[in-house]
């Protein structure tokens, strides 16, 4: 029988593509930019598996394009960029990336929450500009973690591991979640609260919810105006979740302290205002970009895509029936 033909939208990290490559016939689209609709719809329709990307925007259009498709495997753990329901509709198994990237998300979100509380990013920049006047006790000051709540929005893989640090950092945790957890997380763990009792109480806010229509704009001006006046927000989720100008006017305000943000909510575009306030610290979507997680990632995304095609349920399947 004939190997599967698979479309793989980007170059991923080995051994990933070499295990598929042993597997399938692969249609690598080498060139190192996102594909095209126009490409990605004619590139799609002989193919019985496809691995993409984030960036990939996988909708009706597309998969009405694919009729031998078999199976989705998303090199991510947000979905947000599939059709789901579409792919529901056609009985298409989907997967993803769940909990090898969760730890190296942490890591950055704490990379940003301690660049913005000690302006790290703006200290550097002050250097290479020649502008540092030496040890004074009232120079370039920041803000202590110790003492300080933080404030979980979502308490998936992601938001579990980013609690954890904060103990080492001695700060209260507290989180929202759609799901409520029973008890607490753990002993010290995080405690739930109310979505706008917790804006109220953190001093920093940091984003672990999934993208898509549930979230979108849940962070909006009237959200942002229960945050404490000087608290930061975080974001390492999706840019879509937060209401861009209510983010920028709550900057320009001066009710924040700060923002880290490693997500924009039409990538790549960043919004512009953002660009010129130095006690915004600005990634480009790097959450899971360590070599360790992204070979890990497609890794996962090549098994899961494989099993698709041998007619086996994946071992990181999405669920695409609709939540009751
Ligand atoms: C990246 O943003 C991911 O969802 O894995």
């Amino acid at each position: 029988m004939a190997k599967p033909l698979v479309l793989v939208t980007r170059r991923i990290p080995e051994p990933a593509l070499a295990y598929l490559a042993r597997r399938c016939r692969v249609r690598l689209h080498a060139p190192d930019r996102p594909m095209t609709r126009a490409e990605l719809r004619s590139q799609i329709r002989d193919v019985d598996g496809l691995l993409c990307t984030p960036v990939d925007r996988i909708d009706r259009w597309i998969l009405r394009a694919a009729p031998r498709l078999r199976g989705i495997a998303n090199c991510a753990v947000g979905v947000d960029n599939l059709d789901l329901e579409e792919a529901r509709r056609l009985g298409l198994p989907v997967s993803n990336t769940p909990g090898v990237l969760s730890a190296a998300t942490a890591d950055l979100t704490w990379a940003l929450i301690l660049a913005v509380l000690r302006r790290v990013v703006e200290g550097d920049r002050l250097i290479r500009a020649g502008g540092f006047p030496g040890w004074s006790p009232t120079f370039h000051l920041g803000h202590s973690l110790q003492g300080k709540t933080l404030g979980i929005l979502g308490m998936g893989r992601i938001g579990r591991e980013v609690a954890r640090r904060a103990t080492a950092f001695s700060m209260q945790t507290i989180y929202w979640s759609r799901t409520r957890l029973p008890g607490r997380v753990g002993a010290s763990g995080p405690r739930y609260r109310p979505l706008r009792r917790l804006l109220a109480a953190s001093d920093v806010l940091t984003i672990h919810l999934p993208g898509g229509p549930s979230t979108r704009g849940l962070l909006g001006a009237r959200e942002l105006a229960l945050l404490k006046p000087g608290a930061v927000l975080i974001n390492t989720a999706r840019g879509e979740i937060v209401v861009e100008s209510a983010l920028v006017a709550a900057l320009r305000s001066g009710k924040l302290f700060g923002a880290g943000l490693d997500v924009y909510p039409h990538e790549p575009r960043v919004p512009r205002p953002l660009l010129a306030m130095p006690n915004v610290v600005l990634l480009p979507h790097i959450g899971s970009a360590t070599v360790e997680t992204r070979q890990a990632m497609a890794m996962m995304a090549a098994v899961n895509l494989v099993d698709m095609l041998d007619g086996r349920k994946p071992p990181n399947p999405v669920r695409l029936s609709p939540r009751r």
